[in-house]
């Protein structure tokens, strides 16, 4: 199958790539940046400057390739989005509308938007209900999660109204062997990165912070499977997908079960720490598991076996990429 991505430079687009490789797919990668040098080429794969923001070009982009299914990954994430908003209303909003309406002027059949847990905050009567379910009314608190919003309602739209069949999933925060992308939920990626290459870390979360996490791995996993999920099995656009939802400290302690010297303390920022409070605390999958049989396959243990070793491969190459 024809497959162009978006965004494919970022934390997602590392194992997405692959993966689409691996399965034989003919994948044009697109990027405002050009290809990292964690984003080894793999063949059948093509890399190709695209700004989204930039609607003509998208649809000029779309109109060359022809691809059969987009995965539309380019974004700001949270943190970064809080620090330039109006960026993340550029790239995140019109970025999002520039695709969907390239889909729809050369005929993509089917888009995959990966929306966030960001798109859910406090509402006024009280907290989320933990676990948080699909449909809730949403009070995002980043300008991150309006333009989720924004995005889930304009996927909704485009398939009701234009028949470009777009779906997706609000992911928790992603775990995998990369450097962290700006993201409210870079302190549990940091416990990997830092416990190995410094032996500990002071989080910017406080020690009971609990929000939605996944490994990558079954990140990857649900774009693929909602992708391939038959469309008259889908009761809705955009699926709540969950793994696990430890505390910071347990993060610390599942670490600390291989890397038994690390040292882990928590230094509290208030803004981000204000914007994880504002997220679920964990989710409410079912929807997901019943009509396209999501079901995770690592928890928190299993991601920390796994992921170690990553982490020191993904250190040692960084290492040696940059002493040449
Ligand atoms: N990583 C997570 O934990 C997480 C959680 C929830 C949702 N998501 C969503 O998944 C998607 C991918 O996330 P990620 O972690 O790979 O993000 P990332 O920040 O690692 O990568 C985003 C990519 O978008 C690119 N980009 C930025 N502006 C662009 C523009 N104008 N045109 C084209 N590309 C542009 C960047 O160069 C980068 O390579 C995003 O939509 C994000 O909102 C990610």
């Amino acid at each position: 199958m024809k497959i162009l991505l978006t965004g494919a430079g970022g934390q997602i687009g590392h194992d997405l790539i692959g993966a689409l490789v691996a399965g034989g797919h003919e994948v044009t990668s697109t990027d405002l940046a050009p290809r990292p040098p964690s984003h080894a080429h793999a063949g059948g794969e093509s890399w190709q400057r695209l700004d989204v923001t930039d609607g003509p070009a998208t649809e000029r982009m779309f109109e060359k390739v022809k691809p059969e299914l987009v995965f539309h990954l380019a974004a700001i994430l949270s943190a970064r989005g809080e620090k330039d908003p109006k960026l993340a209303y550029d790239v995140n909003q019109t970025g999002t509308w520039n695709v969907l309406e390239a889909c729809r002027k050369t005929a993509v059949k089917r888009l995959i938007f990966t929306s966030s847990i960001a798109v859910f905050g406090p509402p006024p009567s009280g907290p989320l209900p933990d676990p948080t379910p699909d449909d809730v009314a949403l009070h995002p608190t980043t300008m991150y999660g309006v333009t989720k919003v924004a995005g889930e309602l304009l996927c909704a739209y485009y398939t009701k109204k234009f028949d470009v069949d777009c779906r997706g999933v609000r992911f928790p925060g992603l775990i995998s062997a990369a450097m962290p992308g700006g993201g409210s939920s870079d302190y549990a990626l940091f416990m990997y990165v830092d416990g190995v290459r410094k032996g500990g870390y002071e989080a910017f979360a406080r020690a009971d912070t609990r929000i939605p996490l996944m490994y990558m791995p079954d990140g990857v996993r649900a774009l693929l499977e909602l992708s391939m999920a038959d469309r008259s099995k889908l009761t809705r656009s955009i699926y709540n997908i969950a793994a696990f939802s430890p505390r910071a400290d347990q993060i610390a302690t599942s670490v600390q079960r291989v890397l038994p010297d690390a040292k882990f303390s928590y230094s509290p920022d208030p803004r981000r720490q204000a914007i994880l409070d504002s997220w679920p605390k964990s989710l409410d999958d079912t929807a997901a598991r019943n009509d396209w049989g999501w079901k995770p396959k690592y928890d928190l243990d299993g991601m920390s076996d796994d992921l170690i070793p990553r982490v020191r491969r993904m250190l040692e190459l960084g290492a040696i990429l940059s002493s040449h």
